[in-house]
């Protein structure tokens, strides 16, 4: 059975970011039968409807982000909270991969979230937020568990690597349940 592709796709474009820190984390846990590569959002021009269509060429990147996505089979996010929702950047992405109109990059392919924060609650409000749109993107999304990490900053060590034993296992069990998610969810 081949491994499963999954695309990373990290709501926070800061070098030093603690979801990117937490997304290698979660990778190097996953197991075998996904395969899983980070795909970069920072680039993606603002979606705006005037750069394409009517015979105008849409953004390189843009295209080059649709056709990128389109090889996966299946979707994990990291989000960090701004304001109480998901940052700009990860909605853009979103956006870009959700048109032209009917040609959605994203449709049925199985998604999870990580939300990440060195606050207390956990990014909730980010987690949820994207969760509003994968309905409409009709994305199923993993129920259970849901990760929702507060307090991020201090489970990593001067390292950067996660150093808490109980995050660690809680990770494994939610990149697991994820990989059945993916098998039973996955276009065939
Ligand atoms: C514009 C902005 C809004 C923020 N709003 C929230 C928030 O609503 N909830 C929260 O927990 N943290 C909030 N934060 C703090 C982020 O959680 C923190 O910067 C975090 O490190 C961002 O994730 P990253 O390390 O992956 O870049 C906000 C940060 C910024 C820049």
């Amino acid at each position: 059975m081949s491994a499963k592709k999954i695309a990373v796709v990290i709501g926070s474009l800061r070098k030093d970011s603690l979801n990117r820190k937490f997304a290698h984390e979660v990778i190097a846990l996953a197991p075998s039968s996904l395969s899983l590569d980070i795909i970069e959002i920072g680039e993606l021009a603002m979606y705006n409807e005037d750069l394409e269509g009517n015979g105008v060429t849409p953004p390189q990147a843009w295209t080059q982000f649709r056709d990128r996505i389109k090889e996966f089979d299946g979707v994990l996010f990291f989000t960090p909270e701004y304001n109480r929702s998901t940052p700009a950047a990860l909605k853009n992405a979103l956006d870009v991969g959700s048109r032209p109109y009917g040609s959605s990059v994203w449709s049925g392919k199985p998604a999870a979230i990580v939300s990440i924060t060195p606050g207390a609650t956990g990014a909730f409000g980010a987690n949820h937020h994207l969760r509003q749109s994968m309905v409409f993107l009709d994305m199923p999304v993993l129920q259970q568990p849901e990760a929702y990490i507060g307090g991020a900053a201090n489970l990593l060590g001067p390292d950067g690597k996660l150093n808490n034993d109980s995050t660690k296992q809680f990770l494994k069990k939610f990149i697991d349940a994820y990989a059945a998610w993916v098998e039973t969810n996955a276009k065939k």
